[in-house]
């Protein structure tokens, strides 16, 4: 693992941006895995300054999104597809058949996993994932449990997530109770990945993903046994390692 710690989370999402944009340049036909939430703002951010500023196009690269709510309306205000659209793609020159979020409502949930696994597997895999991590250590909705997971699935979200998530909700009862997200195994198979966090809040989680033993009670643990990840800091998120 390469840990870099920055002052601000601008900085950090240049640096991120910069990593992103060396990928999109070195393949043709860019895959990127991407994810929700505070974490990845100021990367969009610098990515869509980029694409303005002519220095990086979309127009090649397909994208899979970790996760969605479950039972939400695609268009509400708080599913991932209206995050991702208000956050990334309705800025840049992406075309839309190559966007890919989880569908939050199938006919069949399980046909769903296995069809998303397959398109991320055709269109020759994951070639750099974005990651934020949870206050217990999920990465994706990979939540704390007793073994890691392994392709899209439909996941509980645990009583931590709800409390996380519930800031964008009107009421505690309104946090969709259930997730669709890929798997661990899915994560694992990306060829570069990136796990930015900052904050205070975050620093038991780092610190249990970088010192702590690989164990799926810390499901961002499994990244110690990936060859190519990059972990994105601030001082406060750092706060709590020991190097
Ligand atoms: P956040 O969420 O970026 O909103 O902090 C990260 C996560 O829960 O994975």
């Amino acid at each position: 693992m390469e840990v870099k710690i920055f002052e601000t989370k601008e900085q950090m999402g240049i640096y991120a941006a910069d990593i992103i944009e060396n990928v999109m340049k070195s393949k043709e036909f860019p895959v990127l895995g991407l994810a929700t939430g505070d974490t990845p703002i100021t990367t969009y951010n610098e990515l869509i300054k980029r694409y303005k500023n002519g220095e990086i196009s979309f127009k090649n690269v397909k994208t899979y999104n970790l996760d969605e709510y479950v039972g939400l309306p695609k268009n509400d205000k708080n599913s991932y597809y209206t995050f991702m659209h208000e956050h990334l793609f309705d800025k840049v020159d992406i075309d839309s058949e190559n966007i890919h979020i989880p569908d939050g409502n199938p006919a069949d949930i399980e046909k769903f996993c296995r069809e998303y696994d397959r398109e991320i597997d055709d269109a020759g895999g994951i070639d750099i994932q974005f990651l934020g991590i949870g206050r217990n250590g999920h990465i994706g909705f990979n939540e704390p449990s007793d073994k890691f997971t392994e392709g899209t699935y439909k996941v509980k979200l645990t009583e931590s997530t709800i409390e996380a998530n519930k800031r964008f909700f009107e009421k505690e009862s309104d946090v969709p109770k259930y997730a669709v997200t890929m798997g661990i195994k899915n994560i694992m198979k990306a060829r570069e990945i990136i796990l930015m966090a900052y904050g205070f809040n975050k620093a038991e989680a780092v610190k249990n993903m970088i010192e702590g033993p690989v164990s799926p009670s810390c499901p961002a643990s499994i990244l110690q046994n990936h060859p190519n990840v990059h972990v994105i800091l601030d001082k406060d998120a750092s706060s709590l390692l020991k190097k």
